[in-house]
């Protein structure tokens, strides 16, 4: 008897593993995942705007689909730099595609929420969902209504057209149907969008709910935006095996020098001959001859080596604070606002109208990531 008969293996695809374990991506409820939806739109919409120094619109709007069965249509339309037509089925319909594997500022990292949200969808109500993109200054609008097939983690096409763009709009809107609980979600999203409008005052965000008193309008409060990330090579202490091997595949031929003042972050030439020297490897070598020890044996003093420049953070976009101390006063009504200055550690309190007080303090000088604020603690 051979083992296939006792046991049956198989391959499970990313969209299956993400299907089975949806929690683990937020969507773990029908109100987790109005919610998470809406942010996985957002945070692609403000990924596509202020990464590239667009003021940032971002429109919500949510209806009751079929109130008996609790479905909800989410739409979420931005005003980015699209999505190239031929791109739009991968980057909805195949788990783990991305253009945000780089280093470089983004709030998507993994390739997977907006392919959540179709799995979500298709699972819940057998729907596709709906997508409009214009990249900047295209002729056309692309128009997909799109599914997955979770078992081979590839896009359905379930229908395609171009419409002429009239207005030379650019930027994408999204539309899904899924089942969701908008009034448990409601105030989640809210309070997530006016989070968000704090560490993004440069952005305006309508929300329109089903229900009258739903809407909200969050406006843009300053056109000021931080400069928009560089993208970033990896530091040569960072490095493994594997990552060199790959760049050496690129180009094999390319000489160490060379190599080395290419790919990472703040090697000019004369760090890397010294680096070199202490490697014992002639500048001229191509990188390709270095095979199985010698490979690790480089990687290994590439991190023992003592004279490299520190990592450079051109590939984060900090808010800097007078753009932060606007969406913090606009979001918060302070009566009093205090930034104190010339200190590693900035604070500053807050006597909010609502009788509560809060400190905020946001770690280390010039970084105040847009990503984390340090913390906001609210005591009597
Ligand atoms: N609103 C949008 N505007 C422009 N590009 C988008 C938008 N939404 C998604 N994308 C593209 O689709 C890709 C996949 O998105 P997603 O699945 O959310 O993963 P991630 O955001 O982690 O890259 C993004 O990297 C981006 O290139
Ligand atoms: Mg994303």
């Amino acid at each position: 008897m051979g083992t296939n008969d006792i046991v049956k293996f198989e391959a499970l695809s990313p969209a299956e593993f993400f299907r089975r374990n949806r929690e683990i991506a937020g969507f773990s409820n029908s109100t987790r995942a109005v919610y998470q939806t809406i942010r996985e739109l957002v945070e692609n919409s403000l990924d596509a705007t202020e990464t590239f120094k667009i003021l940032p619109s971002i429109k919500i709007y949510i209806d009751y689909a079929d109130q008996s069965r609790s479905w909800v249509s989410i739409y979420v339309e931005d005003n980015g730099i699209g999505i190239p037509g031929d791109e739009i089925p991968n980057v909805f319909g195949r788990v783990f595609y991305s253009s945000k594997y780089r280093i470089k500022q983004h709030r998507g990292i993994f390739g997977l929420g907006a392919k959540m949200v179709v799995l979500y969808a298709q699972s819940t109500t057998n729907t596709p969902i709906l997508v409009r993109s214009a990249p900047l200054k295209s002729d056309v609008i692309y128009e997909y209504q799109l599914m997955i097939d979770i078992t081979k983690n590839e896009p359905v096409i379930v229908s395609q057209r171009t419409l002429e763009n009239k207005y030379g709009w650019h930027g994408t809107a999204i539309k899904v149907v899924l089942e969701g609980d908008w009034s448990k979600a409601k105030r989640r999203v809210e309070e997530y969008l006016r989070r968000t409008a704090m560490v993004a005052p440069y952005a305006e965000f309508v929300l329109r709910g089903p229900d009258e008193d739903d809407a909200i309008k969050i406006p843009r409060v300053t056109t000021k935006m931080p400069d928009p990330p560089e993208e970033g090579l990896p530091h040569p202490k960072s490095v493994d095996v594997e990552l060199i091997k790959q760049l050496i595949q690129r180009d094999p031929n390319t000489p160490l020098l060379e190599f080395l003042v290419e790919n990472f972050d703040g090697v000019g030439e004369t760090i890397a001959k010294t680096f070199l020297d202490f490697v014992g490897l002639p500048p001229d070598m191509p990188v390709g001859k270095l095979v199985n020890d010698e490979l690790v044996n480089f990687v290994t003093k590439m991190r023992e080596f003592n004279g490299w420049r520190r990592p450079r953070a051109d590939w984060l976009s900090p808010i800097g604070e007078d753009i932060l101390a606007e969406g913090v006063k606009f979001v918060l009504r302070p009566r009093l606002y205090l930034q104190s200055l010339g200190s590693r550690v900035r604070t500053w309190v807050i006597h909010s109208l609502s009788r509560q007080r809060w400190l905020g303090v946001g770690l280390s000088s010039p970084v105040i990531n847009r990503l984390s604020i340090g913390l906001l603690i609210r005591f009597r």
